[in-house]
């Protein structure tokens, strides 16, 4: 009781301080008269300088990733990759004057994409890797429905609006039956997704080893790149797909083009109505839940705890937010994204974690990956 009171108290000293630190450094920093004095003396000018650069690249931000839209939709990418091209080369085939081809180039420069030697423009290891991933180029291009979306971002955080994201993922949107998704939306973003799961399959499989599992469920799996990435390592597993009946077509559309598509078996139906295939050893949901919210996911998860059988494996593998370490990549760019879907969210370990529990898992497992940016891995059992 005593030693709670003395930590109590203790806590509160702690807090005070650091209300008087921040203050301090807050109105330090924001003083123009000491961002002067600060100037004079070496280290701290490299400090401030360090930071005002900092701050420069946060707020470029969005004209950098515009350069990168152009080196795509110009295809100066593909130009440059079977050799290096002078900046007459270039021009010719952009077909504008030297001066806009140079600015465009330079700029690729400066991000480092591109690099300029001997009197030429060549793909740098980045660029070379922005040709090669399949799909990153596709990815990057859809982003400008993001960014149109983002126009008014005050207007999307306090409100939520309107968004051009939402139509490109309809299956979120409330008043349209997901019987109603046409095949060629359902086709257009299950393209996106087929081409962009490499990175996710690669990152998840070297966390989590499926050796023990006989019959795995990938829930809105759809076309069922992640599954034969997974049969790929682990032959002998029996994989269902099961995804909105429309993404079914697609994937059996697919079925002749794709070799090993036919080892999947593909199972049409809704996640939140229909039933789901029992008795999996594991249960996947990849790039599943950051699409709904937490009304939704219960319900879900809750229908996954059901269909599994008693130690049954639960896997979920997507961008997570860093919690109290926010991190880049989920906590700007996906919750954004997720935002701009107007029913998503990025959720943290400790979100999922309390989620998961109150479907009635245990056993909750965050899995080490090497590219969070990419995909995080949790896994829970029944
Ligand atoms: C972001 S995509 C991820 C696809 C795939 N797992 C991947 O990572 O490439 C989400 C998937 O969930 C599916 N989905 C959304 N709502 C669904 C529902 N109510 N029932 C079944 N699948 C659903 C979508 O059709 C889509 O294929």
């Amino acid at each position: 009781m005593k030693t709670a009171f003395i930590a109590m108290i203790l806590k509160e000293k702690i807090n005070m301080l650091y209300q008087s630190y921040y203050r301090l450094k807050v109105n330090a920093f924001a003083s123009t008269k000491l961002h002067d004095a600060i100037s004079k003396v070496p280290i701290l000018r490299a400090l401030i300088s360090y930071e005002g650069n900092k701050i420069h690249e946060i707020m470029s931000g969005f004209v950098y990733s515009q350069i990168l839209h152009l080196l795509i939709t110009l295809d100066i990418f593909q130009f440059l990759k079977k050799e290096g091209r002078s900046l007459d080369e270039v021009s010719e085939y952009l077909q504008v004057a030297n001066e806009r081809s140079l600015l465009l180039l330079r700029g690729g420069c400066a991000l480092n994409l591109i690099c300029h030697k001997r009197n030429k423009y060549w793909l740098t290891r980045m660029g070379a890797q922005i040709v090669g991933i399949p799909g990153l180029m596709d990815m990057i291009q859809h982003n400008q429905i993001l960014y149109r979306d983002l126009i008014d971002p005050v207007k999307l955080l306090l409100r939520g609006n309107e968004t051009e994201l939402s139509h490109f993922w309809p299956y979120v949107r409330k008043e349209a039956s997901k019987k109603q998704i046409s095949t060629k939306v359902s086709a257009e973003y299950s393209r996106l997704m087929q081409t962009s799961q490499r990175l996710v399959a690669e990152q998840t499989l070297q966390a989590y080893s499926f050796r023990a599992a006989k019959r795995i469920l990938d829930i809105g799996g759809g076309t069922g790149a992640f599954l034969r990435a997974v049969k790929n390592k682990y032959p002998q597993i029996d994989a269902t797909v099961f995804d909105l009946p429309n993404v079914i077509k697609v994937a059996k559309s697919n079925q002749y083009k794709i070799d090993g598509l036919a080892n999947l078996t593909l199972k049409p139906g809704d996640f939140l109505v229909d039933d789901l295939p029992m008795n999996q050893d594991v249960i996947c949901l990849v790039r599943v839940l950051y699409d709904h919210e937490d009304s939704t996911i219960e319900i879900l998860l809750k229908r996954i705890y059901k269909a599994l059988p008693k130690q049954g494996v639960l896997l979920i593998t997507e961008p997570m937010s860093g919690g109290t370490k926010a991190m880049r990549s989920s906590d700007c760019y996906f919750s954004f994204y997720t935002l701009a879907m107007t029913t998503g969210k990025v959720r943290s370990f400790e979100e999922h974690k309390a989620i998961l529990r109150k479907s009635g898992f245990s056993n909750i497992t965050k899995h080490v990956v090497s590219a969070p940016f990419i995909t995080q891995v949790i896994t829970a059992k029944k």
